[in-house]
């Protein structure tokens, strides 16, 4: 047997010699140290040997092996070697080329506006808070102080799902319940950026999928005061240190009193042009004291908490800052427009 043993080493390795190709080197492989080969086989008869021969036979089978194994290995790295050294030979390479330039990304100009909006409110205080986009039907609109059948939600065209009470959230209002259910009774300060789904005809103005940024405050004695120092500090701070701000009375279910604020059109500086629809004011989000029945909702009780609530568009505030004159340019994924920023 180990006699046979040398023969197997010897047949072996001049064969491997002989192979230059490395595809080959696989079949090699199996064909010598694969489960069926005669290296194997010696493996398997040695159990039938003397206890005096059984060490020795299985010593220098395994240094078989192992000759084998470090063989395959050597020729596997001279094989590349040489396949890189002829391909270097015979392709010819201009190392005194110019190398091509990489073209940078950018951020997307929404995903932009969006992080100076983190940033502007970070100073103020306000934490991120993330919540789902696909939500319930309760969140999106009955704690939200709209129950079924309410003609409110008509203000919202919903995408429903095949199950039933699963919607694709119309706004980001519904994280506000999320976060007060998860810090309630302590105060809140948090915005609430995220994607929202209408089910609307795309226009130049309406786009079916848009982002939004939330704003919840809830603690003690906030006044709508706070929520006008804030936000006119907000948008001081984004489009111009002394822009002028102005408040109109609107409605919300969820919020009470609500507010619209407008900002003074830094276009034509509010004189009336085509961007503020000759009204010198643009119209930047929407606001309001949090509803009694939301802070309930929440597990606040609004004898003793109150709070503010803001929503604004961020595809709406890019095109107001760049003059943007369509919606559809930001999921049109067309370089031209998207290389401009
Ligand atoms: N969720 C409202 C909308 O999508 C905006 C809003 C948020 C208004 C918070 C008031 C308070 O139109």
């Amino acid at each position: 047997m180990l006699k046979q043993l040398e023969q197997i080493r010897k047949d072996a390795l001049a064969e491997l010699e002989n192979t230059q190709i490395q595809d080959e080197l696989h079949q090699w492989r199996s064909k010598n140290l694969g489960n069926k080969s005669p290296l194997m086989g010696v493996f398997t008869e040695m159990r039938d040997l003397s206890k005096e021969e059984r060490p020795k036979v299985g010593k220098l089978a395994n240094e078989v092996r192992q000759a084998l194994e470090a063989a395959l290995e050597q020729k596997q790295a001279a094989l590349k070697l040489a396949a890189l050294q002829s391909s270097l030979d015979t392709e010819k390479l201009d190392v005194t080329l110019p190398g091509r330039t990489i073209s940078r990304g950018r951020l997307h100009p929404v995903t932009q506006t969006l992080r100076r909006i983190y940033a502007i409110f970070a100073e103020m205080g306000f934490q991120v808070y993330r919540s789902r986009e696909v939500e319930s039907d309760d969140y999106n609109f009955t704690f939200l102080n709209m129950p079924a059948h309410h003609p409110a939600r008509d203000m919202w065209d919903t995408f429903y799902t095949d199950k039933e009470g699963v919607i694709l959230r119309t706004h980001t209002s519904p994280g506000q319940i999320h976060a007060m259910r998860e810090y309630h009774p302590d105060p809140i300060r948090v915005i609430l950026p995220g994607m929202c789904f209408r089910y609307e005809q795309v226009s130049t103005r309406a786009e079916m999928q848009f982002t939004q940024v939330e704003g919840l405050a809830v603690g003690y004695n906030i006044t709508f005061g706070d929520l006008k120092g804030t936000l006119t500090d907000f948008a001081r701070r984004l489009f111009d240190a002394d822009v002028r701000t102005r408040f109109r009375a609107s409605h919300f279910p969820f919020t009470e009193p609500s507010a619209e604020m407008d900002v003074e059109c830094f276009i034509c500086g509010g004189e009336g042009c085509s961007v503020c629809k000759q009204t010198g004011w643009l119209e930047i989000l929407g606001s309001g004291m949090v509803h009694p029945n939301v802070l309930r909702y929440g597990g606040y009780d609004p004898e003793e908490y109150s709070g503010y609530a803001f929503g604004m568009g961020p595809e709406r505030i890019t095109m107001l800052l760049h003059q943007i004159e369509d919606i559809r340019y930001f999921w049109r994924n067309d370089l031209r427009f998207l290389e401009q920023f």
